[in-house]
């Protein structure tokens, strides 16, 4: 696999895959867009629970799973994250959100997350269990429920085998009652798929430099 380290517009490093030719966030700022996706508009949401399993479609840079850590006080958080394609440690090492989010002390968080074992769970601190696995989405088989899905594929346009009905149907009977699914993709056809497996679909405005992003509900 062939990525490179690139800088966005918030200063904040993403990468860019060169066979696909895609980035692993908005060139408009990583930090910003990765806030205000999956922690303001996911996370956020549901700060009433004291328990809750996080599914991560895409660990990639850790970034989410990090910003999800560092967002995190008093609950309780389960957080399993599939990836296809592992990033390489050394670009884990050379990527900037320890410095631009002023988490020095975390810093072994963010290592740990690159460098453990996977299907193994481990305690990242004594609120927050991380589990990562070496999986395709498509050959990932759930065994419990998820209240929170971030849906941090690639586009629909370089990977539309992930945004299909099948594989919503499968996230669908994943998340619990009142769960939610969070991506920065907007696409229409995209979210008719998500309507027609079941969730409850809005379009809110997206991060700086999108226009819209979705969360889908079950009810
Ligand atoms: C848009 S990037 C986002 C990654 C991550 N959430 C981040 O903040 O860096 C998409 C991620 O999905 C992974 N991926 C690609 N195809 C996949 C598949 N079939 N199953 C699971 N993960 C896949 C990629 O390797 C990449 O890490």
């Amino acid at each position: 696999m062939s990525v490179k380290i690139i800088q966005t517009a918030d200063g904040s490093n993403s990468l860019h895959h060169e066979v696909l030719d895609e980035t692993y966030h908005s060139i408009h700022g990583a930090i910003q867009e990765s806030k205000h996706v999956f922690i303001d508009a996911g996370l956020k949401q549901l700060n009433k629970k004291n328990e809750i399993q996080i599914l991560e479609i895409g660990l990639g840079t850790g970034l989410n799973t990090l910003l999800t850590f560092l967002e995190n006080k008093h609950q309780k958080i389960h957080y399993t994250a599939i990836e296809a394609f592992p990033i390489s440690m050394s670009i884990s090492e050379n990527l900037n959100y320890i410095q631009l989010l002023n988490a020095t002390k975390q810093e072994h968080v963010f290592k740990t997350i690159h460098s453990c074992e996977w299907n193994t769970p481990i305690f990242l601190n004594e609120y927050f269990v991380f589990k990562k696995v070496l999986t395709t989405l498509q050959n990932f088989k759930p065994t419990q429920t998820f209240d929170l899905v971030y849906f941090d594929a690639f586009g629909p346009k370089v990977q539309p085998e992930l945004w299909t009905e099948e594989i919503f149907t499968k996230i669908y009977f994943t998340i619990s009652t009142k769960g939610i699914l969070v991506s920065y993709c907007a696409k229409g056809e995209v979210k008719r798929i998500l309507k027609k497996v079941g969730f409850e679909v809005e379009t809110l405005p997206g991060p700086p430099g999108k226009r819209e992003m979705t969360r889908a509900s079950k009810k």
